[in-house]
């Protein structure tokens, strides 16, 4: 029968081929896959790739950050930018504040989302405390309500748990089937470096990278690791920036423990140098991990190309950089201690994989279309989405395989007031964007359809292929 839409002779990646077909849509999902469907609404899409819209399972949205201190996105500007970069779906945290109950807190999260969010969302929790209330009640109630996963820091005061909390922590989440994040560098060894470098006076930028170094990252991938075999569940470590962390997670694998593993387009493309530029620009680079070097940068290629990395995510966490309530934070020129960590990425994550991935050759469609979607919709429970195939969403992005595009803040939709990867060079770039089977993005700019983002309840995480 007719279809409400049907997208028309596009090169489609589907969860197993590349090959020229229709995609016929009806309420939403995707109804047919075929040739010479007929539909109320046709796109010609000749020339072009069709792939899953992508799903960037590692944001952070208007997340509390200190005193005086904001972040540059809401769920309006950060799904926007989402969606103008091909994403559909976007996974941010949600902190809870001080004494606020988990419950409380996702509630008052979720309603930041509701009404104004371009792009379908789920939200993983923070978890920061393990009292009795927390782990018997409150983080169950939630994990059987459809948040299937959370994160666990090994760093910043205040959210780190010790090795005993996050064993507790993973109880939890072997009883109840849920994914484990754990964010793996050693707040004890930073906390050494950073008083040491502040005595020494090495305050600038730069210094946040070398007061992180690949050590404290590679002892607590195999710490986390190594708590996740003792718990017996399986984890993901997000945010790898090193071959040294990725040999941890290899070993950890051959031992038996289901690792998967995440790295973000920092770790592919940025250095530490990028810290070390001129006046205060390099706070425009500071993240955590921090970005490394040519080497590092080539072992994670190898880890991409090899397979050994699930997800690819942007760990989007914008913060304006002429702001006080930003990278310019009191404090943050006399040390890099008070610079906020994190950096804009939600629209650009996926260009530059397929830059640098795909056209570069490094990667095939199929494995970009995994790394950016399906396995994040398998890790994090998200049953509709992430492939295109009969049943699924139509959540579909349309990409332009020869378009050559120079990255500019200028043309971004992000709540930033830079990008990272200005003046970055890219072939390919995603020209439409449908979500359930709404066209939200044409040519680069929203297409002004009301937001029609949606809270997705999720299922258990699917850790077995
Ligand atoms: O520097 C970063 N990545 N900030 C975001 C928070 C986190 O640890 O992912
Ligand atoms: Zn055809
Ligand atoms: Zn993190
Ligand atoms: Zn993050």
């Amino acid at each position: 029968g007719a279809h409400d839409l049907v997208i028309r002779g596009a090169r489609v990646v589907t969860g197993d081929t590349v090959a020229e077909m229709d995609i016929g849509v009806r309420a939403g999902r995707i109804a047919t896959l075929g040739h010479d469907l007929s539909g109320a609404q046709v796109v010609a899409a000749g020339g072009l790739i069709a792939l899953p819209g992508g799903i960037d399972s590692h944001v952070h949205i208007s997340q509390p950050s200190g005193p005086g201190i904001e972040m540059a996105d809401d769920f309006a500007s950060a799904s926007a930018a989402a969606i103008c970069g091909g994403t559909t779906t976007i996974m941010p945290f949600c902190l809870p504040e001080g004494d606020t109950p988990l419950r409380a807190a996702m509630d008052a999260y979720l309603a930041r989302a509701d009404g104004v969010c371009h792009a379908d969302y789920g939200v993983h929790l923070i978890v920061h405390r393990t009292d009795a209330q927390t782990l018997g009640q409150d983080l169950p109630a939630l994990l059987e309500d459809g948040h299937t996963s959370f994160k666990v820091f090994m760093t910043y005061a205040g959210l780190a748990l010790s090795d005993r909390q996050i064993l507790d922590v993973m109880a939890v989440a072997r009883r109840h089937g849920a994914m484990v994040m754990v964010h793996a560098e050693n707040e004890d060894a930073i906390e050494f470096l950073r008083d040491e470098a502040e005595r020494t006076g090495r305050t600038a930028p730069l210094h946040h990278a070398t007061t992180r170094p690949v050590a404290v990252e590679r002892e607590a991938v195999h710490r986390a690791t190594t708590l996740a075999e003792i718990a017996g569940v399986p984890l993901t470590i997000v945010h790898v920036s090193n071959g040294a962390a990725l040999d941890e997670i290899r070993r950890a694998r051959a031992r038996g423990t289901r690792v998967f593993a995440e790295t973000c387009p920092q770790y592919l493309t940025l250095t530490a140098d990028d810290l070390d530029r001129s006046g205060f620009e390099g706070a425009k680079y500071v993240c955590s991990p921090p970005p490394r070097d040519a080497a590092e940068q080539a072992a994670c290629w190898a880890g991409i190309e090899r397979g050994e990395f699930e997800l690819f995510s942007s760990d989007h966490c914008p913060f304006r950089f002429a702001d006080a309530a930003g990278k310019d934070a009191p404090g943050a020129r006399a040390s890099f201690r008070n610079i906020p960590n994190g950096i804009p990425g939600i629209e650009t994550r996926l260009p530059i994989l397929f830059s640098e991935g795909v056209v570069g050759g490094r990667i095939s469609l199929e494995r970009f279309a995994a790394l950016t979607a399906g396995n994040h919709a398998r890790l994090y429970g998200l049953t509709s989405k992430g492939v295109i195939a009969v049943g699924a969403d139509a959540d579909i992005v349309l990409w332009d395989p020869g378009a050559r595009r120079t990255i500019r803040q200028a043309d971004l939709h992000h709540g930033a007031d830079y990008t990272p990867w200005e003046g970055f060079e890219i072939t390919g770039w995603p020209v439409a964007t449908f979500l359930r089977g709404v066209a939200v993005m044409r040519d680069g700019a929203l297409t002004g359809a009301a937001p029609s983002g949606r809270l997705l309840h999720r299922a258990r995480p699917r850790t077995v292929p």
